[in-house]
C-alpha cells in the first residue's frame, strides 16, 4: 500500500518537474515571422536571448535585470543611435571584441564567426534596421 503511494509521489514530483522545465524553457513570446523565416537571425535571436537579456534586456531596451548596476549602463539598442557605429563592421567588432572599460563582454572567445555575424545581424534586428548584406 504505502510501496504505491510512494510511487505516486514519484510520479507526481516527475510530471511537476516537466511542467516547470518546459514553462521556464519556453521562450516568452512566439518568434516573429520574419526572424522565423530567416536562419542567421533564428541563430542570432537564440544567443541574444541566453547571452545579452541580462543588460540589453528581452527587446533591447538597455532594461534587464543587471542594467541599473552597471556604469556606463548597457545601451538601448532598439532606439538609441549606436554610439560605436552603424556599419555591419563596426557592429561586428563590438560584438566580438567587446567595449574596454565596461561591462560589454567580448565574445570572440565564446563564438566563431558565423555566429558572431549572427549576433551582430540580430543587433540590426532588434533596431528594426535592414541586416546588412555583409553579415550574410
Ligand atoms: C554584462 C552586461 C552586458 C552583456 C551581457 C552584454 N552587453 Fe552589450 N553592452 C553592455 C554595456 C555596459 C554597453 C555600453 C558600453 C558603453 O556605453 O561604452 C554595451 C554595448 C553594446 C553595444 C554597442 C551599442 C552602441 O551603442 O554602439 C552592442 C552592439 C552590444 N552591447 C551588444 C550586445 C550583445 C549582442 C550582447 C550579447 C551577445 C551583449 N551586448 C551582452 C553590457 C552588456
Amino acid at each position: 500500500m504505502a510501496v504505491r503511494w510512494v510511487f505516486g509521489l514519484i510520479a507526481l514530483f516527475g510530471l511537476g518537474g516537466f511542467l516547470a522545465y518546459h514553462q521556464l524553457s519556453r521562450p516568452g513570446e512566439p518568434i516573429p515571422a520574419e526572424i522565423a523565416a530567416d536562419p542567421l537571425l533564428l541563430r542570432g535571436r537564440e544567443i541574444y536571448l541566453e547571452r545579452c537579456v541580462a543588460c540589453h534586456g528581452p527587446a533591447g531596451l538597455g532594461d534587464g535585470p543587471l542594467a541599473k548596476s552597471l556604469n556606463p549602463r548597457p545601451r538601448n539598442l532598439a532606439s538609441d543611435p549606436w554610439k560605436y557605429g552603424e556599419k555591419p563592421d563596426e557592429v561586428l567588432k563590438v560584438v566580438a571584441n567587446g567595449v574596454k572599460d565596461s561591462q560589454m563582454p567580448a565574445w570572440a572567445g565564446t563564438y566563431e564567426l558565423p555566429d558572431l555575424k549572427a549576433i551582430a545581424a540580430y543587433v540590426y534586428q532588434i533596431a528594426h534596421k535592414p541586416v546588412p548584406d555583409a553579415l550574410r
